[in-house]
């Protein structure tokens, strides 16, 4: 990990913010919460971000597949190997790789395009460019697994170590008071941008699916033609199965991230473990004041 890094998280540690209402290390900056190691600096450069052409951006809100999709462009760009912040590569989103919104802006410099930049920030926390063609992946994942697996993860991550039980947990969730803010503004305002010719967006339980043709669907998208059985290839390193039992992963084992607290369980409908009925109808009436009308809906079991 470079050593910047390795400053900001442990700073992050001791500087975070944690209030009753809001039991988790973070950073409220200009009201957003957001993790406490994302600066407000940082966070203030990112939409004036010198871009280049080809610059991909990997977009989801936390929990909805980031390190699945990195997996999948590392292994369409056959990136794979271990050499990524330090420059010689232009991948930054892989199973380790930190965040565009925590990098400095000499770290990705110092990237080689094209690169492949992992975010969870909104459209308009993001750079945008009309010289250079960006490209915007979002994958979305149905919200009431993502509030399961932002749960679990927060509690295991001591950079956020959420102390709390998961019934306060969903009541901060649904009130979009997470880092990154509320789920449904999130995924709403990437899904005003879908039909925007530099914009794909994605399901994660389309992934679950079908996933070598969705990955068809990334390659191309990214400028990478595969055939059948290049796609399947690709799909079979990306289960679930096979990204947890990889030993080649660049996991984050030291004191900011656990190993395995990425891929927990991989499925679609774990929120019926964890749901009362209670709060299951709260959350529908949430979710339809939101969603109805929008056109964007989810599968939520399989
Ligand atoms: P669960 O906690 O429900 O298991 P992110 O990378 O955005 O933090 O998202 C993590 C979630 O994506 C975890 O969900 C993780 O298991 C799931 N995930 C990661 N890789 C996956 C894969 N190959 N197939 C299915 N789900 C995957």
């Amino acid at each position: 990990m470079p050593e910047q890094l390795k400053d900001v998280m442990t700073k992050a540690l001791t500087n975070g913010s944690r209030t009753e209402e809001l039991p988790f290390l973070h950073n409220k900056i200009n009201g957003l919460i957001l993790p406490a190691f994302v600066t407000e600096q940082r966070l203030r450069a990112c939409s004036t971000f010198p871009t280049r052409p080809g610059d991909v951006f990997l977009v989801t809100y936390p929990k909805s597949g980031t390190i699945w999709l990195s997996e999948i462009v590392n292994c369409i760009t056959q990136q794979n190997d271990t050499e990524t912040v330090d420059g010689k590569k232009g991948f930054l989103g892989g199973i380790t790789d930190p965040l565009f919104e925590v990098l400095s802006q000499k770290e990705l410099d110092s990237l080689v395009s094209p690169r492949y930049m992992a975010t969870h920030l909104s459209w308009d926390l993001m750079p945008h460019s009309r010289e250079n063609s960006l490209k915007y992946i979002y994958i979305a994942r149905n919200p009431k697994d993502v509030s399961v697996s932002y749960f679990y993860f927060m509690k295991s991550l001591p950079l956020c170590n959420f102390q709390g039980t998961w019934d306060k947990f969903l009541e901060c969730f649904m009130k979009g008071d997470v880092p990154y803010g509320s789920y449904f503004d999130h995924v709403l305002e990437w899904w005003g941008h879908k039909d925007d010719e530099n914009v794909l967006f994605l399901k994660y339980e389309d992934l679950k699916k079908d996933l070598s043709s969705q990955v068809k669907i990334i390659a191309e998208f990214i400028g990478f033609q595969l055939s059948d059985e290049e796609a399947k290839d690709v799909a079979q390193k990306c289960t679930f199965q096979a990204m947890k039992s990889n030993n080649n992963m660049r996991f984050f084992v030291n004191k900011f991230i656990k190993k395995g607290s990425h891929l927990r369980k991989g499925i679609v409908g774990d929120w019926k473990n964890h749901f009362s009925d209670e709060q299951l109808e709260q959350f529908q009436k949430l979710y339809e004041s939101r969603m109805n009308g929008s056109g964007l809906d989810f599968e939520f079991q399989m």
